[in-house]
């Protein structure tokens, strides 16, 4: 009787399908891949002397790193073992600044894509919850495709104007101090 009421107390039972569950296991895996490619960029600009852009990546690395954290407590919630996967290395190589940001553009696109497929799949498997968490990423990923893509449009537009170059720079370092200012 005892041994009942341990083994239905311990039991674990996974609330998210195999499918769901192994979506955000690669969801997480495509987080941290994401952190590490900004950890890329930024180390980039910093050796080049931009140090704003390598400050403004550099937290923008430690946000995909909250984002795979987010979905590993929210798979930890449902009851759902983390599976973590290798982290491939960032293969992209950069010659210019503009470079990095059109790749960064590049990869939250591909990020968007992945989130949406994994919202499409929850509804598909009426993983309910799942989908209310997804609709947070979403939300998200409009908000750093925007942010991204301005930077892009304006190296784009600056070229090689070295003053233009050193303000943008400076903007952008300017996150660090504001994130700083607003925790
Ligand atoms: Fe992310
Ligand atoms: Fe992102």
């Amino acid at each position: 009787m005892l041994d009942d009421v341990f083994n239905s107390f311990f039991k674990i039972e996974p609330m998210l399908s195999e499918v769901v569950q192994k979506a955000l296991n690669d969801q997480i895996n495509m987080e941290f891949r994401s952190s590490y490619s900004y950890l890329a960029m930024s180390s980039f600009c910093a050796i080049h002397n931009f140090p704003g852009c390598a400050s403004w990546l550099q937290i923008q690395s430690e946000e995909e790193n909250d984002h795979a954290m987010r979905l590993r407590a929210f798979l930890l919630d449902r009851n759902c073992p983390l599976v973590l996967q290798p982290i491939e290395a960032p293969s992209a190589k950069y010659t210019t600044i503009p470079e990095v940001f059109a790749a960064a553009l590049q990869s939250e696109i591909a990020v968007s894509q992945s989130i949406d497929n994994l919202y499409e799949l929850a509804h598909k498997e009426k993983a309910f919850a799942a989908l209310v968490e997804l609709q947070w990423f979403i939300s998200e990923q409009v908000e750093e495709e925007k942010t991204v893509r301005d930077i892009a449009a304006k190296f784009e537009m600056l070229k090689d104007d070295p003053s233009g170059l050193i303000d943008l720079d400076g903007d952008l370092g300017a996150r660090s101090a504001e994130e700083a200012a607003a925790n």
